[in-house]
């Protein structure tokens, strides 16, 4: 089947993350509350023959692997190898999401080419069969792949619990000039306990889902367990969000496991102070978003 299919794949923020305790195959537990953001990624797959091609570009390509390191490439491979086909498709990739930032834009990235292929190729893979897919390429995968705009998620990321989103909010990030990956996070989390600094808490009991879709739950709610091992490696990360929360913000967090921070704010006027508090001593590059009303489009 011959054709061009364009996605966006947004970006998401965990209102909370709970991280429990390792499970069988060396991978956490998690309890947490994903929320899209306006801010996306393009992805344009065509198809053609001889393989898989990638070519990245866009404001935030750099550190974006262009081969078989890149979550699109692994999508792109896994599906054909399910499919049954050969590999043939030509993936233009336009980075808006800063890479190593705790966004999930690898993850939207992969769940976008997922779904944009098996669209492409007269869908050969059935819901469960891309959800098997996108749960081997990483924990955020399953949620980007159901275009859900706000979802709680268990277990590594692969239960999911569609909510009705809050209200759509102005939303900051701050994004500082380095990244970090993902399994360090864990490690530094690791670490920390295995020190017994801090006592680990067992599952929460949640709200009924209906008053999670309000921003005074969610700002009582907010919380990410990587934010003690990660400000403690990174104390500017700390200052980031303080000064968020003192410019204004509701909510200041760690982005998953690091490295941005993102702020909501209750309104435009808000969020515009913030920036101009910010603005002139900052380290951090300022990136202004909202955060998906319910009518978010998928994958
Ligand atoms: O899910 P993702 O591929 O982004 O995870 C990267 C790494 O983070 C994993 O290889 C694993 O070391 C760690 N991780 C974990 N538990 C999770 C998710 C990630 O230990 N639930």
């Amino acid at each position: 089947m011959n054709g061009s299919i364009r996605r966006s794949a947004r970006a998401k923020v965990n209102l909370r993350l709970k991280v429990f305790g390792r499970e069988e195959g060396g991978y956490h537990s998690l309890e947490t509350l994903l929320l899209r953001l306006d801010l996306a990624d393009s992805l344009s797959l065509t198809t053609e023959p001889g393989g898989i091609r990638l070519e990245v570009g866009g404001e935030e390509r750099d550190g974006v692997p262009t081969a078989e390191a890149n979550l699109c490439w692994r999508a792109a491979e896994l599906f054909y190898a399910a499919a049954g086909n050969r590999p043939a498709v030509s993936i233009r990739l336009e980075k808006r999401i800063p890479p190593g930032s705790g966004l999930g834009g690898g993850s939207a990235d992969a769940a976008g080419t997922l779904h944009g292929l098996n669209e492409l190729h007269g869908c050969p893979l059935s819901s469960p069969a891309l959800l098997e897919i996108a749960s081997e390429l990483g924990s955020d995968v399953p949620f980007c792949l159901s275009g859900a705009p706000f979802a709680l998620g268990w277990e590594r990321g692969r239960r999911l619990l569609p909510l009705a989103p809050p209200p759509p909010r102005p939303v900051l990030v701050i994004v500082p000039c380095f990244a970090i990956p993902t399994a360090e996070a864990y490690g530094w989390l690791g670490e920390e306990r295995a020190a017994g600094s801090r006592p680990r808490d067992a599952a929460t009991l949640l709200p009924p889902p209906g008053r999670l879709s309000d921003w005074t739950e969610l700002a009582r709610l907010a919380e990410n367990d990587f934010e003690d091992p990660v400000f403690q490696r990174h104390p500017e990360l700390a200052g980031g969000k303080i000064a968020l929360v003192a410019a204004g913000a509701r909510i200041g967090l760690l982005c998953g496991s690091g490295s941005a921070v993102f702020a909501v704010f209750d309104d435009e006027r808000a969020r515009a102070e913030a920036i101009d508090a910010l603005s002139p001593s900052t380290e951090f590059r300022l990136i202004p978003t909202r955060t998906a009303g319910p009518d978010a489009p998928g994958g």
